[in-house]
Order: C-alpha cells, then sequence, then structure tokens
C-alpha cells in the first residue's frame, strides 16, 4: 500500500456538534461553560506551546524525561510492535523518540497518527517519512472517535500512545469511555503506553495552571477571543480572570474564568444576548490528577492489564504500559 508514497492522510468525518452549537448550550448551561477542545485555534496552539516552557508546566519535560530514558524498554515490554497508532500527538518530539526506539527494534514500523489537525497532520508526516526510511505514516484527520472507529490493524502487534495527560482533560465517565474504545480498537495481546499527571501538592498543581507570566491565563480567555472572531461576539476579554483551583477530593485542577464587572454580550452568529452578572465563572477546562490505583482501575474498566510504570525522578508523572486483555 505504502510502497512508493510513504504517508497518505485520510480525512475523516467532521464532529457531530459545531462550535457554534457547543457554544450556545455551553453559556446557557448553569453554570456557564465552554468545551476545552475549542482553546485550539491557532493562537491557543502557540500559547499552549508556550505553557509547555513555563517553569511551573513541569508535565511535558517529565514525560519527555521518561520516554528519553525508556523507550528501549517501553518498545521491548510492548512486544517490539510493528505498529505504533498515536492519539492526539501530532506527531511531535514525544513520537519520534518512541519511533526511533521502535525502529531500533524493527526494520519497518507502520504509525498511525490521530489528530483533529490534518494540515498539520499531514505536515508532520511528511517530515516523519523522511527522516526515517524504515517509517511508513497514515495519518487520520479527525477527532479520538472517528479515528478509533476508522483504525484497522494487520501487523504482529501494536503499541497505542495516549500521552501528554490528555486524558485528564477528561470526567471519569469520559474518560472510561475512551478507553474501552481504545481498547475496542485493539486485539488481545495490543499494548497502550499512557501518560498520566500524577496527584501532588495542591500548590504546585495550581501554580503549574496559572503560572506567574500569566501563559495560561491568555491561553485560557482565548476562547473569548475566539468567540468575538468567529462567531460575532462582544466580550470584554480583559473583565475576564482566570482561575486555576484544585480539588484533592476528585484530583481535578477546574480552570474558570470569572465575570469582574457585569457585562451584557451579543453572539451575533448565534443571535444570543446574555447578561453576565460579576462574580459568574465560565468553566473552560478540567486537567484530572491521578493515584496509582486509579490508574490500575482505569485500565481494569478498559479492558486492560497493567504491565509496567515509569515515572521521571521527581515522580510527578508515569507512563503506564497496558496489554489489552
Ligand atoms: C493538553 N492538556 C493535557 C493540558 C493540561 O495539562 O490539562 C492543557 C493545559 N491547560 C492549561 N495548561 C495546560
Amino acid at each position: 500500500m505504502l510502497s512508493t508514497q510513504r504517508h497518505k492522510i485520510r480525512r475523516l468525518r467532521a464532529a457531530a456538534s459545531t462550535f457554534a452549537d457547543d457554544v450556545r448550550e455551553g453559556l446557557l448551561a448553569v453554570p456557564r461553560r465552554l468545551p476545552a477542545k475549542y482553546l485550539y485555534d491557532a493562537l491557543g496552539s502557540l500559547l499552549f506551546d508556550a505553557i509547555t516552557a513555563l517553569p511551573e508546566y513541569y508535565l511535558t519535560r517529565a514525560e519527555r524525561e521518561i520516554l528519553e530514558r525508556e523507550s528501549d524498554a517501553v518498545i521491548a515490554a510492548a512486544g517490539t510492535p510493528d505498529e505504533v497508532v498515536e492519539l492526539g500527538g501530532g506527531s511531535g518530539a514525544k513520537t519520534q523518540v518512541l519511533i526511533e526506539a521502535a525502529l531500533r527494534a524493527a526494520p519497518a514500523v507502520l504509525l498511525h497518527a490521530v489528530d483533529i489537525a490534518g494540515d498539520a497532520l499531514e505536515a508532520a508526516a511528511q517530515r516523519m517519512v523522511e527522516r526515517y526510511p524504515g517509517l511508513a505514516v497514515v495519518g487520520y484527520a479527525g477527532d479520538y472517535e472517528a479515528g478509533l472507529e476508522a483504525l484497522r490493524l494487520d501487523g504482529q502487534s501494536a503499541l497505542m500512545l495516549f500521552l501528554g495527560s490528555n486524558i485528564g482533560n477528561l470526567d471519569p465517565h469520559d474518560a472510561h469511555a475512551l478507553m474501552s474504545q481504545m481498547r475496542a480498537a485493539l486485539r488481545p495481546g495490543d499494548s497502550l503506553l499512557l501518560g498520566t499527571d500524577l496527584r501532588k501538592d495542591p500548590a504546585v498543581l495550581e501554580a503549574a495552571y496559572d503560572d506567574a507570566l500569566g501563559v495560561t491565563a491568555a491561553f485560557e480567555r482565548n476562547i473569548l477571543v475566539r468567540i468575538n472572531r468567529e462567531l460575532g461576539g462582544t466580550f470584554d476579554v480583559a473583565r475576564f480572570r482566570h482561575v486555576a483551583s484544585y480539588d484533592v477530593e476528585s484530583g481535578c485542577v477546574s480552570s474558570h474564568l470569572v465575570c469582574l464587572r457585569s457585562q451584557e454580550v451579543r453572539i451575533e452568529a448565534l443571535d444570543l444576548t446574555l447578561r453576565i452578572q460579576a462574580g459568574e465563572t465560565i468553566h473552560t477546562e478540567s486537567s484530572y490528577k491521578y493515584g496509582e490505583a486509579e490508574i490500575d482501575g482505569m485500565a481494569a474498566a478498559g479492558g486492560f492489564v497493567r504491565v509496567a510504570s515509569w515515572y521521571d525522578a521527581a515522580h510527578s508523572f508515569a507512563l503506564t504500559l497496558m496489554r489489552a486483555k
């Protein structure tokens, strides 16, 4: 299939609801909310990249530290996969470390990369095949669900990657559902490598999600800028403050935008006018942190067994390898 052209991109069905539908539903809900997936327009993606370089945001560095040290061990424990499936990583630096390890162990590897950003995926796929002669790439431009449905594995063994603590942005019900969908796309004996941020000191977590420079605040408030631009909104963005608070019981860092001064907001494309009172909040994101037992529980509920876990030196982040039952 890929002997002459070693990469191809499949454009999958668009999600059923649109930005406009979800903004309407979320802003009319009590309490108000906006789905976190809309944080990632072009500027939001750049701001997220900047977050990963912040001194307070340890997650990306911790995960990279583990991958650089343990990639060969991960590939060996996963049974030397000849297919790697990546959910939502954009075929970035982290994937490359694992692909290099996979290619040290096997002569040829097929990467299935699922990402919502089709153009970025295409550019990354092209770069990857140019760089690694043993690699072929199939890109699936769509959301996780569509990508997992479209996925067809026909190699000897597959390793699925869900890194970056992306599972943490799902509430427990959705996280369990996605674990089951990932399991359904794999065959018994295939593996999943899951990156989870671990529970820790609330002060460390709150700083990670509300940094001194205000980059995270800009990232979260950008969703209002996006509504103003794309839907003809009139949010007075400067009059919203980003607040991140950690709930020890649930293990969740919740991000909210707090309205500082009562305002009337018109959203032309929705033909909607809202009065938002001072002190009202808009929930923008949840970032769940996990304990060891919760990771085991999630594996079991999804139809996996834990094979091994690796940690950074500070024990702040875990990479867990699970085998599909
Ligand atoms: C992408 N995701 C795992 C990040 C997180 O840690 O929840 C998004 C983020 N939001 C604010 N900072 C980083």
